[in-house]
């Protein structure tokens, strides 16, 4: 099948579909038994990440259990930190640590955007697996973090709550924060760049942490990068759509759509389904936003949800998903019920 005409693509190329087009944040992930299982296979989180076939192999997993109308790539936003020369390890049950960036001496330290692809090669060798085994009316989507989500990391050395390390070196040393920000925008952009080359036919720019920007910055290290990262890929590749996610962005997401131009904007839990119907709707291909708690809960409250989200977008573009990634305590049959609700 010619990459346009799969669902994906349809509903974002601007089509109403019903029903709409599916696919899961973290879809391939904890809850299944079978990646459980590959993972253990693979030893860590990041040894999985980095073997090829076996991350492709997870992230088709949920593909043939469901058949979802899009795959993504199996991966981590932390890996183009890792490639740029930060030490990267997970802490099982807690989450990643990094080495951090604290000021100009160790931003000096980190490796040119060139010098990525090395480690990243692995990656790419994965989407070209991946294109290849995917059934073929599946659409294969590429990912990267936005810079200020990749930022809060590499600063911090971890997760934090407020991300208060990274807005304090914002206010405390702009010159080192604008470098960083600047370093991992075009590194994410010759990623994406890559991923796209080797066989991704659409890419989503994860902007986790955009809610803790404040509104004054948020033009600044949200949407700027966003649209330098968009306009460096269509430079090279004029037709491949970017799903932008300025999670927990609120009121300054319609701002988002216009300045950078996304295919789609993906919705987090928060934002009333109605509000975004109307006003986002009319901008772009909207994708969201099912609470991922009703996969843990199911029930006649997951079909109500589900015909709900149908229903309020069903005038416009529209790929049905979760608000955020489903959650380890998730029950596969859930997500059995979920497509069953949305497709009937
Ligand atoms: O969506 C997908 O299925 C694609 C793969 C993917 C992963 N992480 C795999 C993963 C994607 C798109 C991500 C994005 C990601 N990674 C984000 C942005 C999206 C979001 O969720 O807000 C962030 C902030 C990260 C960084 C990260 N990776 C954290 C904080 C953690 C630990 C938390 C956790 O859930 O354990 C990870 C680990 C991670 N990334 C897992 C998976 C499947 C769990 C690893 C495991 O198997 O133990």
């Amino acid at each position: 099948m010619k990459t346009e005409d799969k669902t994906l693509m349809r509903a974002l190329a601007g089509e109403a579909l019903s029903p709409p087009p599916v696919w899961m944040m973290r879809q391939a992930g904890r809850y299944l038994p079978e990646y459980r299982a590959t993972r253990a296979e693979a030893g860590s989180f990041l040894d999985l990440c980095y073997r090829p076939d076996l991350a492709a192999e997870v992230t088709l997993q949920p593909i043939r259990r469901y058949g979802f109308d899009a795959a993504i790539l199996f991966a981590d936003i932390l890996l183009v930190p890792q490639a740029l020369g930060a030490d990267l390890w997970f802490v099982e049950g807690e989450g990643p640590r990094l080495s951090t960036v604290t000021g100009p001496g160790r931003l000096a330290r980190l490796k040119p955007v060139e010098a990525i692809h090395e480690t990243l090669a692995p990656i790419y060798e994965t989407v070209r697996i991946l294109r290849t085994e995917l059934p073929q009316e599946t659409t294969l989507i590429g990912f990267a973090g936005a810079p200020w989500t990749v930022a809060t990391y590499m600063i911090a050395g971890r997760g934090t709550k407020d991300q208060g390390p990274a807005r304090r070196l914002m206010y405390g040393d702009p010159a080192t924060f604008d470098a960083l920000i600047d370093l991992i925008t075009e590194a994410t952009a010759a990623y994406l760049i890559r991923q796209i080359e080797a066989g991704a036919e659409v890419v989503k720019l994860f902007d986790s942490w955009a809610g803790a920007l404040p509104g004054t910055a948020f033009e600044r290290y949200a949407t700027e990068p966003a649209k330098r990262i968009i306009d460096a890929i269509h430079a090279k590749h004029p037709h491949i759509p970017v799903i932008g996610f300025p999670r927990q962005a609120g009121e300054k997401v319609p701002a988002f759509i216009e300045a950078t131009g996304v295919a789609a904007c993906a919705i987090d839990t928060s934002v009333d389904p109605s509000w975004a119907a109307e006003t986002l709707q009319p901008l772009t291909c909207v994708q969201g936003n099912l609470d991922p708690m009703l996969l843990v809960t199911g029930g006649d409250a997951l079909d109500r949800e589900v015909a709900r989200l149908k229903e309020v977008f069903a005038g416009g573009p529209y790929i049905f998903n979760l608000g955020h990634g489903i959650t380890p305590e998730a029950d596969p049959a859930n997500v059995d019920r979920m497509l069953k609700a949305l497709r009937s």
